[in-house]
This record gives C-alpha cells, sequence and structure tokens, in this order.
C-alpha cells in the first residue's frame, strides 16, 4: 500500500525517538512491500522558536490531508515562561482538537522479563495487561472560562453527554474485544461532571451486555493500579485523571519510557509515546525509543489496517526485551544501549512477513477509530 505520514518530531528527546521510529517503519515498508512516504513539520518549542507559532498553520494543514501522524514529545524549560498560547503544550493540545482526537488509547503490559523492572514487586505486577481510553478533547484542558490573574485563577471541568458518549462506546469496543471488563473511573461523590460520566456510563452498558462494568472513585482507583492491577483490563476515564493514573501505571510495566499511546476518532489518526520530551538527557542518545516504535505499531494497526505488519513490529521489540536489551532506564536489562543502537536491535529483530496471520491474537486491538469506520482516507 501507499501511505503519507507526517512526522512531527518536536523537542527534547522527540526528534531521536522519532528517528528509530520512522526507520522501524520503513524496514517493515521494505519487508511487506509497502511504500511509505514521510513528511516532517514543526510542532511546538521547535515551531515556536521557527515561526513563533507552536502548530503553524502548514503543520495542521499536512497533518489534515496525510493518512497517520507519528509525533514524539513537546516542550522544555525553554519555554516555560512563555504564555499560555505560544507554550509547545498548547501546539499539541489544538492538534488534538483541531483534528477531533477525542480517544486516547494508552495501552499498559508487563513483559514477562521486565516484572524485576518495577519498583513494585515482581508478583503484584505480573501479567498485567490493561488499556486505557483517555478522553481527550474535553474537560478541564479546554473548558471555559478559564482565565489566570496572580491573585485567581479559573479553569472549568464540562462535559456533555455526546463527548462522554462517544469516548465510553470506545472503551465498550476495546472491552468487547479484550476480557469484558469495563473500569469507569470518576469523582461522582464531588463532581456533577462525574455523576454525568457515571449516568452515560450506565445508561450505555444494557447495549454491550458481556461487558461487565464497575465504576471507580479515582482516589482509590488510584490506590488499585498499583495495588492489583491484574483486576483490571479496559479503564475509561477523562482527561485529566487519564493524564495522571496513565503515567502512574508506567510504574507497572519498569518505564514511561516503553509506552505508546494512540489518539483516534477524527479522520486522521495521531500516535506518539506517552513520555515528555526528557530535556535533560536529550541529544545524548539516551532515550529509550521503544514507547515510539511501539506508537508506529499502532499507527500500522489503527491507521493504516495493516495488522499483520503492526504484530512483526510489536513482536520484534517483545524479542528484543526477551533479550535482555535496553536502554539504561531499564533497571535489571542485561545488554545496554543507547537510542540508536536499541533501535537497530528492533529492526534487526523485524521477521519477513509469514503466508498466515493468527488472526485472533491480534482480534483485541482491531477497533477503529472514527465514526465512519476508517481512521485514515486511503
Ligand atoms: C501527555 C502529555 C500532554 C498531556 C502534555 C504535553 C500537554 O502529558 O500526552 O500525557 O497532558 O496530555
Ligand atoms: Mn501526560
Amino acid at each position: 500500500m501507499d501511505a503519507r505520514i507526517t512526522v512531527l518530531p518536536g523537542d527534547g528527546v522527540g526528534p531521536e525517538v522519532t528517528a528509530e521510529a520512522v526507520a522501524c517503519l520503513a524496514t517493515i515498508a521494505e519487508r511487506f512491500g509497502h511504500r511509505f512516504q514521510f513528511q516532517e513539520a514543526l510542532i511546538g518549542g521547535a515551531a515556536v522558536d521557527a515561526t513563533g507559532d507552536p502548530l503553524p498553520e502548514a503543520t495542521l494543514a499536512l497533518c489534515r490531508t496525510s493518512d497517520a501522524i507519528l509525533l514524539g514529545a513537546v516542550g522544555g524549560p525553554a519555554w516555560d515562561r512563555h504564555p499560555r498560547d505560544q507554550r509547545p503544550e498548547s501546539g499539541l493540545l489544538r492538534l488534538r482538537k483541531g483534528l477531533g482526537l477525542y480517544a486516547n488509547l494508552r495501552p499498559v503490559s508487563v513483559h514477562p522479563s521486565l516484572e524485576d523492572a518495577s519498583p513494585l514487586k515482581p508478583e503484584i505486577v505480573r501479567g498485567t495487561d490493561l488499556m486505557f481510553v483517555r478522553e481527550l478533547s474535553g474537560g478541564l484542558y479546554f473548558g471555559e472560562p478559564r482565565s489566570y490573574s496572580d491573585e485567581a485563577a479559573v479553569n472549568t471541568l464540562p462535559y456533555t453527554r455526546v463527548e462522554i458518549e462517544r469516548v465510553a462506546r470506545v472503551a465498550f469496543d476495546l472491552a468487547t474485544a479484550r476480557r469484558k471488563n469495563l473500569a469507569s473511573v470518576d469523582k461522582a461523590n464531588v463532581l456533577e461532571t462525574s455523576r454525568l460520566w457515571r449516568k452515560v456510563v450506565d445508561d450505555l452498558a444494557p447495549a454491550y451486555p458481556e461487558v461487565k462494568v464497575q465504576h471507580h472513585y479515582v482516589d482509590s482507583f488510584a490506590m488499585a493500579l498499583i495495588t492489583r492491577p491484574r483486576d483490571f483490563d479496559v479503564v475509561l476515564t477523562e482527561n485529566l485523571f487519564g493524564d495522571i493514573l496513565s503515567d502512574e501505571a508506567a510504574v507497572l510495566a519498569g518505564s514511561l519510557g516503553l509506552l505508546p499511546s494512540a489518539s483516534l476518532g477524527g479522520s486522521v489518526g495521531l500516535f506518539e509515546p506517552i513520555h515528555g520530551s526528557a530535556p535533560d538527557i536529550a541529544g545524548q542518545d539516551r532515550a529509550n525509543p521503544i514507547g515510539t516504535i511501539l506508537s508506529a505499531a499502532m499507527l500500522l494497526r489503527h491507521a493504516l489496517k495493516l495488522s499483520a505488519e503492526a504484530l512483526a513490529l510489536d513482536s520484534a521489540v517483545n524479542r528484543v526485551l526477551k533479550g535482555g536489551h535496553g536502554t539504561g532506564d531499564l533497571k535489571g536489562a542485561s545488554h545496554l544501549h543507547g537510542t540508536r543502537s536499541l533501535g537497530a536491535r528492533i529492526r534487526e529483530a523485524i521477521r519477513p512477513p509469514r503466508k498466515k496471520v493468527p488472526r485472533l491474537v491480534d482480534s483485541a486491538y482491531s477497533w477503529c477509530g472514527s465514526p465512519e469506520g476508517h481512521s485514515s482516507n486511503h
């Protein structure tokens, strides 16, 4: 197939990790006989420095006409004192909102060879396999009114039934394809928005009779997540809770650097690691590229519908981890690598296509993002 992929390296370690993921996609294209065309564009602090705008019009236009977007990370101390609309983060938020990406999938699983990498006991983390569905276009991140003065500041947490229902459907669909267990996380004992969240999820539940739904308050869920993670399957929550809980869940996996994400729901999907720009290690060949490489696998699966190719990339990462290879953030890795050499290992581990693809293994991920049933326009 032909596909046009927009690459937004961003700031800090972003350019280093996206370079490895792009190289993996190029290897996949070569081994499976596809033509992927990569186009780079500016976002975040890099875009502020070059154009004064963290999301230049040209970047958004390019994204809108591509089949998928791969992003590194944005932000850094250089831009911390800028006004909000000129901060790197507002570029990313405008991109998500502008593309209508309301469902952010963040899978968190514990690789068998990394059970000791977590500061939690191996018997707690072993076998963890979670799928966070974070609402991405609403809530406190975008709510109006909002204002700031040195004496008083306001943020607002709004949600409509429509906004909750569309992201909840994504979570129900994923749960149906997985272990049929949905945890919906809110703060309904305090927040009106959460009361509505709970009501909408309950109203939807009869349409998914196979799925067992449990509601949790976010404070107690934060504790349950790291004391009994195996009890959960799909976790549905609003924007800010999802941001916080997914970083917390990274402790289970052993490193934030391992975790990928897919943002879906609009006409083109955005794929990015959940980690930030890590300015302290930027440019030193130390960042873990796996979160971005697994994001590229999600891009293959969700945007391009290439499930055998996605599986080939996931398996390459698994083989490399199993061999004890890793970057410095992975406690217990017996073969230490830099960003580039770990990326190269993973590319070497990508096996050529097999004749038959085991559909079942992949079915848990087969959810597709947009209301039209396609998250790309090929
Ligand atoms: C994430 C990041 C972003 C967020 C920031 C960079 C705006 O933390 O993707 O988790 O808060 O959504
Ligand atoms: Mn975050």
